[in-house]
């Protein structure tokens, strides 16, 4: 496969919502998720988020918990995984915790949207900037870049329009979804898959793998996703 193993992981509403109508990276997850989440990315070789995720919540996505980064660098492994962001035009801040927070590898999927000046900013900090793609980014090329880069597990972190894209081009192996007990509501508030939806027909088909009950009152809910034929 020329791509990695992809696990996208959801912290949800049982309604559905992943953020408020606000849209300002709300706090889904309980305590416990918090320690699974960290696990899950201790385990990848790359976490991925998009750019709305990338500019709104700005996120470090680096390993929390020091067991687990120095059991990372005692595999052989760099103590934090890559971290990847997609944006159609990137407008990073050269202080902002995804570029500061470290070590790790940084890798950036554009277009030709994103200009020079940022492009430098960002080459300076060392971090790896692709192009591919014109209006938006081809995820196709850049699962592929990923792979050729050692990168064999990528887990991804949203937001919607990102986990959408993946599992519409088929290229997605599993799905993590923690159900918090409360609801947003919200029209505007964005859901685990967003972007211009599908219609019943092409629905993605998931299969569930693992269900947990939580004293936190949440839900983990595990899929794997059925490939298209
Ligand atoms: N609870 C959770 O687990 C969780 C996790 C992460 C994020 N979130 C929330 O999710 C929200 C952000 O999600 P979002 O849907 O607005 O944005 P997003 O998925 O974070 O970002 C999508 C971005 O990627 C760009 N992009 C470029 N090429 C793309 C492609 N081929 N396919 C898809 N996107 C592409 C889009 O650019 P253009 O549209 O400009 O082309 C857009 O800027 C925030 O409210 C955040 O807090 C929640």
């Amino acid at each position: 496969m020329d791509r990695p193993y992809v696990h996208i992981n959801v912290a949800a509403t049982a309604d559905g919502k992943i953020d408020t109508f606000e849209r300002k990276g709300a706090a889904i997850s309980s305590a416990r998720d918090k320690e699974r989440v960290d696990r899950l990315r201790a385990e990848a070789d790359a976490v991925m988020v998009g750019g709305r995720t990338l500019r709104d919540e700005d996120p470090k996505l680096t390993v929390k918990s020091k067991i687990l980064r120095a059991e990372r660098m005692a595999r052989g492994l760099t103590e934090n995984p890559t971290k990847v962001g997609v944006a159609s035009r990137l407008d990073l801040k050269p202080d902002s915790n995804f570029l500061t927070a470290g070590p790790a590898r940084i890798f950036l999927f554009t277009t030709p949207q994103t200009d020079e000046t940022q492009r430098s900013m960002l080459r300076s900090l060392n971090a790896e900037v692709y192009t591919l793609g014109a209006e938006r980014v081809d995820l196709i090329a850049a699962l592929r870049v990923l792979k050729e880069n050692g990168i064999n597990r990528l887990m991804v972190e949203g937001g919607a329009a990102l986990n959408f894209e993946l599992m519409r081009l088929g290229l997605v192996d599993e799905l993590t979804i923690y159900v918090a007990p409360m609801i947003f509501g919200g029209e505007k508030a964005p859901t685990t898959a967003a972007g211009p939806g599908l219609v019943r027909s092409e629905a993605v088909s998931l299969k569930l793998a693992r269900v947990e009950s939580w004293d936190d009152g949440g839900v983990v809910l595990q899929y794997k996703v059925e490939m298209l034929k």
